[in-house]
């Protein structure tokens, strides 16, 4: 497998999951990918025969082809990657500094979707495969306290729901994981949302929607039915739930 920002909280989780479950070859792309290191001998510990550690900035787009190719070149078949970089940002930060905020947009959509096409292009010359794009709640109905990162969420969602059917009849297919408030890097510090939840829940979760095919993952999955409600409310109504 192939984890596009191999070092977050929930891709880890997953992976060392997924290693428990015999996935024997692992890529961590990230953009230091020195510090992965100890994390890839642990892998090793944990039976995976092939754990690699390669430089990829979400950033970069004109990059992304080629780092991408150049995995699948490698390893040959890949059954599963997973799009886990991302930035959550400060909202009040990104009113002050627009750049700030355009830039987080680059990483979390515009990166997902250059490199996301990269390795649909892959899976669809090899016929089979996955590509896990972990989206968010945020992006479900987006809230006016995080609205940038929430229409980052948004966006990447509308694009791995149209890739995936796009894919469709290629033997490749997208999966979308829809986690709420995780205890992560990403939200250390944070005062946790209702049904907050860890990075081993997400790890569970996903790896239960590979085994079933799943095209979307809620974690936990009551927010499917929490999200099914808030997302039809009254923006009047919304504005209200939403200022917690
Ligand atoms: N935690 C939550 O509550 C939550 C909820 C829903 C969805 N999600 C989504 O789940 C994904 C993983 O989040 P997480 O909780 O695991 O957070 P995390 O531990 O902070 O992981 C985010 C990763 O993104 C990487 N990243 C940031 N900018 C990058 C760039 N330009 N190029 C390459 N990698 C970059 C970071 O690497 P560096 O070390 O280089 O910064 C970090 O490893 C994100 O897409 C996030 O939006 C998280």
């Amino acid at each position: 497998m192939l984890v596009l920002g191999g070092g977050s909280d929930l891709a880890l989780a997953t992976v060392r999951r997924l290693v428990a479950d015999r996935c024997r070859t692992v890529v961590l792309a990230a953009r230091r990918p020195h510090e992965l290191k100890p994390v890839a001998e642990e892998l090793r510990d944990a039976g995976a025969d092939t754990v690699e550690t390669v430089a990829f900035d979400a950033a970069d787009t004109a990059s992304h082809a080629t780092v991408v190719g150049d995995v699948f070149d490698r390893h040959g078949d890949i059954d599963a990657v997973i799009v886990a970089f991302g930035v959550l940002g400060d909202q009040a930060a990104f009113d002050r500094d627009p750049a700030a905020a355009a830039d987080a947009a680059t990483v979390n959509y515009v990166g997902a979707v250059s490199s996301s096409l990269a390795v649909a292009d892959r899976l669809r010359s090899q016929g089979h495969g996955v590509l896990v794009v972990l989206s968010s709640v945020a992006g479900v109905r987006v809230r006016s306290d995080n609205f940038v990162y929430g229409s980052t969420k948004a966006g990447l969602d509308g694009f791995a729901q149209g890739l995936g059917d796009a894919l469709v009849g290629s033997g490749a297919r997208v999966m979308i994981v829809r986690p709420g408030f995780v205890h992560s890097k990403m939200t250390e510090g944070k005062e946790p949302a209702p049904f907050a939840t860890t990075p081993e829940a997400v790890a569970d979760a996903l790896a239960e929607g590979l085994r079933k095919g799943s095209a979307v993952v809620w974690v936990p999955p009551v927010l499917r039915l929490v999200f099914g409600v808030l997302r039809n409310l009254p923006r009047p109504l919304w504005r209200k739930v939403a200022a917690r």
